[in-house]
């Protein structure tokens, strides 16, 4: 893995109310291993923000936000910029998690804005990027992922990449219980790589996190996790159980 320390989120995404968003984190709090391994950040609903993360504070385990709007203030109703996000103690957020790019109808240029308005705020960055099922059928993920990324991240400097991760989704995989076959991730990690090479040169590309989310699970983590591009997870389903998403924060120490 290239001394790449592995980093795995737990995307909560519009589930768990007060009580089960406190209970998972106080579970998550006496069972997650050390951070001296793993890089561990949960991503809670916007109203539990503070209160999980009061309860995470101190912790081996990271706040981040799902989502949050680039401006610094004004009117834009509904949205919540990066200056209350660090208020109320998130450091890490998503950007262009595939439901808010195909549901939501993100463009890339707003997951520009976004990306840059975070590192600008000094937030660490987890870009997500996938391919659609047609898309891959024609053939096409290295060149959705690499389309995602090339206007993603436009304008990122070298050094901000040092705070950026990418979330490798593929969107057939989520919440669909299919799992990208390790050497299928693989593949398409490494090409991920390749475009970072190319726009960063080596020496910061082999330093860029690359997590796989899609339907990953205690069962088939340690087999993901242990490709040579693979540094970790975004997890939805099994980060709403304690047991599983504990499970595969161990798995990613490799
Ligand atoms: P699942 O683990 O439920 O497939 O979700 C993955 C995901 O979207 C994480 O952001």
């Amino acid at each position: 893995m290239a001394n790449r320390k592995p980093f795995v989120g737990g995307n909560w995404k519009m589930n768990l109310h007060a009580d089960e968003a406190a209970s998972l984190a106080k579970q998550l709090v006496d069972s997650l291993p050390s951070n001296e391994k793993v890089d561990i950040a949960v991503f809670p609903a916007f109203p539990y923000l503070a209160s999980v993360g009061a309860i995470i504070k101190d912790s081996a385990v990271k706040l981040g936000a799902q989502d949050f709007y680039f401006a610094e203030n004004g009117a834009y109703t509904g949205e919540v910029s990066l200056s209350m996000l660090k208020d109320v103690g998130v450091e890490v957020v998503l950007v262009g998690h595939s439901e808010r790019r195909h549901v939501l109808g993100e463009s890339n240029a707003l997951c520009n804005e976004k990306t840059l308005a975070a590192l600008n705020a000094g937030m660490e960055v987890i870009l997500c990027i996938g391919e659609k099922l047609e898309q891959r059928e024609a053939g096409q993920t290295d060149a959705v992922n690499w389309g995602q990324m090339a206007l993603g991240l436009a304008g990122v400097t070298a050094e901000q990449m040092s705070k950026v991760t990418i979330a490798y989704e593929p969107v057939w995989a989520i919440g669909t219980g299919k799992t990208a076959t390790p050497e299928d991730a693989q593949k398409a990690h490494a090409a991920i790589r390749n475009f970072l090479t190319f726009a960063y040169g080596e020496k910061v590309a082999s330093g860029v996190r690359i997590q796989y989310g899609g339907s990953m699970k205690p069962g088939n983590a340690k087999d993901l996790v242990g490709q040579t591009d693979i540094d970790g997870g975004l997890i939805g389903g099994a980060a709403l159980k304690s047991a599983d998403f504990t499970a595969i924060c161990e798995a990613a120490i490799c």
